[in-house]
């Protein structure tokens, strides 16, 4: 606020461009063990693009979320992480908000996802949004790790 010395560094969420894909290639791999090939990022970037979007602190993109819509309809969110320095700030919450509000104004009535077992932060995101384990997917992870599938019902 101006006057006050305070600057409130507000979270802006809007689509990706193409241009932002190595920003967001840098976080997915700080952020995991076996991280997308920045291939991979731009295949999903040109199959839906508003699915694509990023978070920005000052101008830096801190996060992002990737969901594609499947045949049958269902939202399926494909990747999501914020940046280890910006996190607990609701960001992760704020990215997946988004991405819940487009795809209900699609009338879309399931988002599904896939989380590691051992994946406790984004588990609680996920559960304190509203999404359900519903099975477990043996040896899900290249490591030979179990995933949750998580579904969301609009
Ligand atoms: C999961 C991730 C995206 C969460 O992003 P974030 O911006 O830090 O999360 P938020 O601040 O929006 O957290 C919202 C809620 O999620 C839960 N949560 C988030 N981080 C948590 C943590 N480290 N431990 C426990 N709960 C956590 C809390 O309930 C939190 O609410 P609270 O802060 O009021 O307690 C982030 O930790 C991340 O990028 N992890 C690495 C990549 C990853 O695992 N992505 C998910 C793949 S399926």
């Amino acid at each position: 606020m101006i006057g006050t010395g305070i600057f409130e560094n507000k979270v802006l969420i809007t689509r990706a461009k193409e241009e932002d894909l190595d920003s967001v290639y840098y976080i997915e791999k700080l952020c995991f063990k076996n991280p997308y090939p920045i291939q991979l990022l731009l295949f999903y970037y040109r199959i839906f693009p508003e699915g694509f979007r990023i978070a920005r602190i000052d101008n830096k993109i801190v996060g992002y979320i990737i969901f594609i819509i499947e045949k049958n309809d269902i939202g399926h969110i494909i990747s999501l992480a914020v940046h280890p320095n910006y996190r607990r700030r609701k960001i992760g919450y704020k990215l997946i908000s988004s991405a819940i509000k487009f795809l209900k104004m699609l009338d879309i009535k399931t988002i599904k996802l896939e989380v590691r077992v051992s994946n406790i932060p984004a588990i609680n995101l996920y559960e304190k949004i509203g999404f359900k384990k519903i099975r477990i997917l043996k040896k899900y992870y290249k490591d030979g790790e179990d995933g949750y599938q998580m579904i969301y019902r609009l």
